[in-house]
């Protein structure tokens, strides 16, 4: 039940501050009157100076001084003084930049996680934003669509794991703690399967794929306290997600008993006409509305038609005021009516922004956000070597990734930086130029320059990859694979004698397999943010034996998209290769290059002795490091069933474990199956556990397990 304070502020309103209420804007419109101040999208919209003074949130720029008088200024002009929301994409950190979320994602490792979420809300909130547009937790499973970089990957369960992590993160118990910002999740829902790749393409599935796949992740967000929810730009069933009842009333707010606040994306309200399901302005505010849409992005749909469709009785009041009251009820658990600048602090400011807990923090996660592919024993180098250093990504900070907020390039370590100060010495380099933001597509051929810099080298790291401006939104690509002059590099180096270690900077997964031959080691570092530099020297130099597992499939190639793990059979799924009938390529086997839960380490773990109890219920088995150092692993638990009412993949992820040995030790590790790990919807969207026989495979990776049949009443 609302508060009276806010039902007695919402029966003071007019139509149009109900309307502006629900309208968020860029602070530019409130500080500059005239539209022509404004440029570029900002310029086809004209809000009147009484609809700025009472417009009910901002999204985009922060800092504690620019916020805090952007609030002063505002409520000097405002009515009612209701506070302003401040809100932003503070995605993987806010100044202290943390590694993108695919590769946090590839960490397994929630407590980290919600730790490095809970220190950038810190620098977030002494920055002065109440809200940020995360965690982004769209299942991907094709890398052609650059915004792969901000997902945990692929999987159901480790997105839903990472998302809880966040929200937590993000949140505490309670948001008016300092320190503490409201998580939103998105992009709500399944914005991750646009058709070939293609960014805002059309999304089509079935609901059982969307229930079994793409809801779920969203689901533990909701689970876990998220305060908003963001729609995502596409289709679900041919509705636009922004005006989609399914999601918004049934799905989201019913099913899931979601009581928050749900925002459109940037001008989704008015796309809702681009989709075709909306002739006019009026009827696509009264479609969103109705959908339970409570605030509207950078548009002004609802600010120049609620008051006529109320008028003409084409939309109820009421309807309106259930999103002015949801607005208003998140103000006040951020507690902004007692005080509308919350943490906003100057001197906070100072003291938490890239603080060396934080980058400490940052190296970390990035540390076990890697992936090591591959190594013939190369890795770890030592001192004794002689090394040398090439790539575009050799002496850059332009690692900090896509969506990097307040992150500067500038105070990122470079790969160069963090190995010389391991290594105590200068290195030899060459082809380092890096990608130029004008130079779209490649970096300068300067391979024989390398072959110069390095001809004394005996080992050359070989630091490639994709540049950061083109991961993330708007970022689809049709060519996976590394730029021409870099895959050169590698040959030549090859070709010269050379060991080559490469190190991968990228957003997604690329198209390796064409170097992969010529690599005697890969690590995959995606992009590590501040302290990316020591993260992966703290790997090449030993000092942090590689963890990391993927949360995204490797394809072989781009024709191969998507391939993930969690595939349904078909009726003819591939046994025998010489099998012509069946379901596989004339040109490319069905397996990918590097499966979902692989990664390699410095030493070597066994798994087995897998074990069921009679009843089904619990599952052990030994890990056992046999390699010659300490290091830890990630143990998986995939669950099949092998009969049901519908298709169930041949894998799903249901559980995994963190574990550390030292060298030689073993333990064992159990899981508990549960129910809810076997249930799944049915044809009539109830959510069934159907007793039968199923397969429990536990491993280090999705591909060698161990396997054992149970049979569950
Ligand atoms: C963008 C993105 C969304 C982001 C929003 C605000 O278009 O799709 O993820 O949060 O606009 O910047």
């Amino acid at each position: 039940m609302p508060k009276q304070f806010i039902l007695d502020l919402v029966a003071d309103m007019t139509l149009e501050e109900k309307a502006m209420q629900m309208t968020q804007l860029a602070p530019e419109f409130f500080y500059h009157k005239e539209p022509a101040n404004l440029t570029g999208p900002f310029r086809q919209w004209r809000f009147e100076e009484d609809q700025l003074a009472c417009m009910g949130s901002t999204l985009g720029p922060s800092g504690a001084s620019y916020l805090r008088r952007l609030q002063e200024d505002y409520l000097a002009v405002s009515r009612q003084k209701i506070p302003l929301l401040f809100m932003s994409d503070v995605i993987h950190g806010y100044r202290t930049v943390y590694p993108i979320p695919l590769a946090q994602g590839c960490s397994f490792d929630d407590a980290l996680v919600e730790e490095a979420a809970a220190a950038t809300a810190k620098e977030a909130a002494a920055a002065g934003l109440h809200v940020t547009f995360s965690p982004m937790v769209d299942l991907v499973r094709d890398p052609r669509w650059g915004r792969v970089m901000e997902s945990p990957g692929e999987d159901p369960y480790l997105n839903g794991r990472m998302a809880a992590a966040m929200v937590r993160g993000y949140q505490g118990t309670d948001l008016k703690e300092k320190g503490r910002i409201a998580a939103c999740i998105k992009h709500f829902a399944a914005y991750g399967q646009p058709e070939a790749g293609r960014e805002y393409n059309t999304v089509d599935m079935s609901r059982g794929v969307l229930r079994d796949f793409y809801l779920p992740p969203y689901q533990e967000a909701v689970k876990a306290g998220a305060a908003m929810v963001m729609t995502s730009f596409n289709l679900v069933e041919r509705v636009p997600a922004t005006c989609n009842k399914l999601l918004l009333r049934r799905i989201l707010r019913s099913e899931w008993g979601f009581k928050g606040v749900v925002i459109s994306d940037f001008a989704a309200v008015d796309e809702t006409m681009n989709h075709s399901v909306a002739a006019d302005p009026e009827e696509a505010a009264r479609k969103c509305v109705q959908a339970g849409l409570d605030i509207e992005m950078m548009s002004g749909v609802y600010a120049s038609a609620l008051k006529k469709l109320v008028e003409e009785g084409r939309l109820a009041e009421s309807e309106v005021d259930e999103c002015v009251i949801r607005i208003l009820e998140l103000k006040d658990r951020l507690g902004l009516f007692e005080n509308p600048y919350k943490d906003a602090d100057e001197k906070d400011e100072k003291t938490l922004l890239l603080c060396k807990e934080h980058r400490a923090l940052s190296r970390k996660l990035a540390r076990e956000g890697m992936v090591l592919l591959k190594n013939n024993g190369i890795l770890p180098l030592d001192g004794s070597q002689k090394i040398g250093l090439a790539g575009p990504f050799a002496d850059t900070g332009c690692i900090l990734g896509g969506w990097h907020c307040e992150g500067k390039v500038e105070e990122a370590v470079t790969l160069r930086q963090g190995m010389e100060e391991s290594l105590g010495r200068k290195l030899p380099v060459g082809m380092s130029a890096p990608f130029l933001y004008t130079e779209r597509h490649d970096v300068p051929d300067d391979v024989c320059g390398a072959l110069d810099a390095l001809s004394d080298s005996q080992v050359c790291v070989v630091a490639i990859g994709e540049p950061q401006w083109e991961t993330g939104e708007a970022s689809s690509r049709t060519n996976l694979r590394l730029t021409p002059h870099q895959e050169k590099l590698v040959h030549a180096l090859k070709a010269a004698g050379k060991q080559v270690v490469a190190v991968l900077f990228t957003g997604r997964p690329m198209e390796i397999a064409p170097i992969l031959e010529d690599c005697d080691a890969v690590l995959q570092v995606w992009f590590p943010g501040t302290e990316g530099g020591r993260a992966v020297s703290d790997i090449l130099f030993g000092q942090y034996n590689p963890s990391g597992k993927l949360a995204m499939t490797f394809p072989r190639n781009v024709g191969q998209i998507p391939v993930y793990y969690n595939h349904y059979q078909t009726g003819r799924p591939l046994v025998r290769e010489d099998d012509y009938f069946t379901s596989r390529y004339l040109d490319c086997p069905n397996s990918p290059l590097f499966a979902f839960g692989y990664g390699l380490s410095y030493t070597e773990f066994t798994c087995s002795g897998l074990a069921a109890s009679p009843d089904g219920t619990q599952a052990s088995v030994t890990v056992k490091n046999v390699g010659a150092r300490a290091g830890e692993t990630v143990v998986q638990l995939y669950v099949r069933d092998v009969s049901a009412s519908v298709a169930r993949p041949v894998k799903e992820l249901k559980a995994y474990r963190r574990i550390a040995l030292e060298a030689g030790e073993k333990a064992a590790v159990s899981f508990e199956v549960t129910d809810d790990m076997l249930g799944f919807y049915n044809e009539e969207e109830e959510w069934v556990h159907e007793p039968g026989w199923f397969d429990l495979f536990v491993g280090l990776d999705s591909e060698r397990v161990e396997q054992v049949r149970i049979y569950r009443k």
